[in-house]
This record gives C-alpha cells, structure tokens and sequence, in this order.
C-alpha cells in the first residue's frame, strides 16, 4: 500500500476496507499522461516562480519525463493499492528522485489536478471524435455516391409514402450526425479552461503564475473562480448530452437498415463478415451489430443519467463523490467511439439491392401526392385535388386495380382535368425529378449536397 498524501494527521492506518472502497486506481489510472503532463508544467512553473529551487525543478521533470515514457510505451505497472493516479504517480516519482519529490505538491491539491486531468482528457478524445464522426460521414457519403440514381419508397408511420432517393436519405444522417459533431467541438470551447491554481478551492498565497501553466498546457482561458474550478463539472454534462443524442441517431440509422436488411424489405445486405447466425435456426443472417448499436443508447443514456444525479444535491466545491463522474464518463465516450468505428466498417460492407428496390418502387401509392399535385397545377385547390385522388385510391384499392390501368374514359370520371399525360407522373424517377424546393428529393438538388459534402469531408 503506496503511503497516503495525508497519511500523517492520521494516528492510525485506514482500514483495509476503507482504502478498497476509496480507491479510483483501477479507472483513473487512464489519465496518467494528463496527470503528468499537467505536473510537469507545474514544476515549471513552481521553479521559474522561484517557490521551488530550479535544481529541485530540473529533478522533477526529469523524472516526471520518465513515467511519462513508460506510459506512453505501455510499460508503466499501476499501484493497485494506490489512492488514485495522483498518489500513484508522486509515490513513483519519490521512489525515483527522492525528497524533491515532494516539492511538487506546491499550492496544489488534487481537487484542481483532478478537474485539470479530465479536462485534458476531454479535449483529446473530442479530437478523436471529431475524426471518427468525419470518417463515418465519409463512408455514408461513398455509399450514396455510389447509389446516386437509386430511388426507394420512403415511409412514414412506417407505412409506404413517397418516393425519394436513397442518396437523399442517406445524406440526412450525416446532417444529423455534423450537427451532432459541431455540438461536440463546441463544448470544447468551455473545456478550454485552466483550473490548476484553484487548489483546495480557494486559490493560494504561494506567487504562483497560472497564465505560465495556461500557456504551456495549451488552454485557452483561465478558470475564474477557485471554487468553480473544483466544483465544476458541466463540462462532462454536457459531453454525455451530446454523445447521448449522437448515439439517439446511430439508433435511428441503425434501426432504418436494420429493417431494410429485412426480407420484407430487402432494400440492402450486409455482408456476411458483418452479420452473426443463429444456434437453432440455420438459414439466419441476423444483423447483432446494428441491434447492438441500436442497444448502446440506453446505456450511453444511462451515463448521462448517473452523472445528472451525481451532481444533483452536492454542495459547491469538491466533494468526493465527483470521484464517481469518470466510469460513466470513460463508458460513454469509449462506446460512442466502438460503434462509430464499426459502422464506419459496416457501411463499406452494404449492397444496395437495386432490383428489389426498382420492383417496390412500382407501387402506385407512392405517386398520391404526384397526382394531386399535377391537379393543383390544372387550377384546382387543394382539398378538392386531395378528394379526387381520395376517390381514385379507394377505388383502385377496392377493385384490386392499378391507376395506370384505367381507362382515359374512367380517368375522366374522377375530373375532367385528368388527361392521358397523367401516366407519366406514375413513376419513381419521374417523382423524385419533379420536386424542386430547396432541400427537396430533386435529383439535380441532391447532386449538389453529395457534391458539397464531397468537398466538405475532403
Ligand atoms: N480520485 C479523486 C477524484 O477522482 C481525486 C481527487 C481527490 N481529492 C480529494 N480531496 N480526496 O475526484
């Protein structure tokens, strides 16, 4: 057992028990590189500051530099009996340098160290997020490129609707996932706030220089109030949001291509190497790695949610139970980055089955709005345009006929409007071509989002 930061006012050893249930090594031990390189420019600072003698200075970061090394190499062996990755690492560096090891602890405590690691942390892992959600995008935006020409029914209410192109929905994930993106390099901008200095919470009366150790870490600003600063946990909050709605859409597109991978559907397969089978019932091709995507929302949710409650009745500075925001924290930021990296995977691995699609998409419902449209372009207001059709549908559904199929004499019963031409409307691509709002399904708009997110992601 490493000896505690605090272990002389005590006039006994803690309990076994005490020092298990206190300790944070086994999860903490994950911000040693942060932790070091936030003691480092400490040190720094502590000698230019004169509060520390250079010599002693120079040995400490020497020897901070040698953990940080065998971190970086994966061969630094955790304590398990440390407190945490703080004790852990100035236990290592006593051992190593000696008594200038404990100058380093100079108008610190770990309550500024602590938020200092997590916020280190945080702004490297939204950097790789930042990357990951791009990659994804990237194999979103390869797969609707490729598939520019092919229109699907598109449903609502899960019921068939209108035709629309598979590119266009397709470029509605990424939307969604670069709003999801943005969100998350902006919580950065209140990340990028220094707290060391803040100690215990009150700041100190040591001449220390935090703008030096600001400038050396690479933060942004300085925190401004010593108490905010170790009792400040937003930051991750709003993190957990943010990866909570990212995951709440890897849902929904996990859903969508789960059911179109269905038989029922059978608008795409996914690739074998990406799917899993059943113990009982040979012929499956089950699609486990979606479900799991669409599973680790609530999960991702439920970090937020422990966090939330967390905070919920602490009073203001640091109190241990803030301890306990890094499992969550660690979980949802490690599931987020899994999923992205096999979806990233997943979709260089699906085939859009272009056949079946071309034979759904004769279903002459889908073309209801086409013909009330082609109606209001004759003059007639809407509500009249939507019974005609109405009455057509009905019909066509009652007597088991298509709308192709009647006759121009039987056309005519519905309105006298309705001409021959109206044949040409009952179709996919035709559909598709006539939208022309901005942000519609129109071919030549999509062209130009694929176009304009090729050049974006480039
Ligand atoms: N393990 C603690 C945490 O994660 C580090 C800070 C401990 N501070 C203290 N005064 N005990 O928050």
């Amino acid at each position: 057992m490493a000896k505690k930061l605090w272990g002389t006012r005590f006039g006994k050893k803690t309990n076994a028990l005490t020092d298990k249930f206190t300790s944070s090594i086994a999860f903490d031990q994950r911000l040693a590189k942060y932790d070091i390189l936030g003691s480092i420019a400490h040190a720094k600072m502590l000698g230019k500051q004169k509060i520390i003698p250079a010599k002693d200075c120079q040995q400490i970061v020497k020897g901070l530099n040698m953990i940080l090394k065998d971190v970086i190499r994966g061969k630094f062996k955790f304590d398990p009996g440390a407190e945490d990755i703080h004790s852990n690492i100035q236990e290592l560096l006593a051992k190593k340098i000696g008594e200038p090891a404990h100058k380093l602890h100079t108008a610190r405590s770990r309550n500024d160290q602590i938020a200092l690691d997590i916020k280190m942390y945080l702004k490297a892992e939204i950097d790789d997020l930042d990357e990951f959600i791009c990659q994804l995008q990237k194999s979103i935006l390869k797969l609707a490129k490729a598939n520019s020409k092919v229109v699907i029914p598109g449903y609502t209410h899960l019921q068939i609707a209108q035709p629309v192109l598979l590119s266009h929905h397709l470029l509605s994930y990424i939307e969604g996932i670069e709003r999801d993106r943005q969100r998350i390099l902006d919580a950065k901008e209140r990340i990028d706030s220094m707290p060391l200095g803040a100690c215990a919470f009150s700041g100190t009366g040591l001449p220390i220089d935090r703008e030096f150790v600001r400038k050396q870490l690479g933060f942004k600003t300085l925190t401004a109030n010593s108490i905010d600063s170790v009792s400040d946990r937003d930051f991750i909050l709003e993190v957990l949001a943010q990866l909570t709605i990212l995951a709440v859409h890897l849902s929904r597109i996990a859903e969508d291509l789960i059911l179109w991978s269905t038989k029922e559907f059978n608008f795409i397969d996914i690739d074998f190497s990406f799917c899993t089978g059943s113990s009982i019932m040979p012929h499956k091709k089950n699609p486990d790695i979606l479900e799991l995507i669409r599973g680790s929302v609530g999960k991702i949710h439920g970090d937020l949610s422990s966090v939330m409650i967390l905070m919920k009745g602490l009073p203001s500075s640091y109190n241990r139970d803030l301890q306990m925001d890094k499992p969550p924290l660690f979980d949802a930021v490690d599931t987020v980055k899994d999923i992205l990296e096999i979806f990233v995977a997943l979709f260089q691995n699906i085939v859009i089955e272009k056949e079946a699609i071309a034979a759904k998409v004769q279903d002459e419902s889908l073309f209801s709005v086409d013909i009330v449209e082609y109606l209001i372009k004759k003059g007639i207001s809407y509500r009249k345009a939507h019974d005609i059709v109405g009455r057509m549908v009905r019909d066509c559904l009652d007597k088991g006929k298509n709308i192709s199929s009647l006759s121009n004499g039987n056309l005519k019963k519905y309105s006298d409007k309705l001409n021959p031409d109206i044949r040409g409307v009952l179709n996919a691509w035709a559909s598709v071509s006539r939208k022309s709002s901005i942000g519609s399904t129109n071919p030549k708009l999509v062209a130009k989002q694929l176009d304009k997110w090729g050049k974006k992601l480039q």
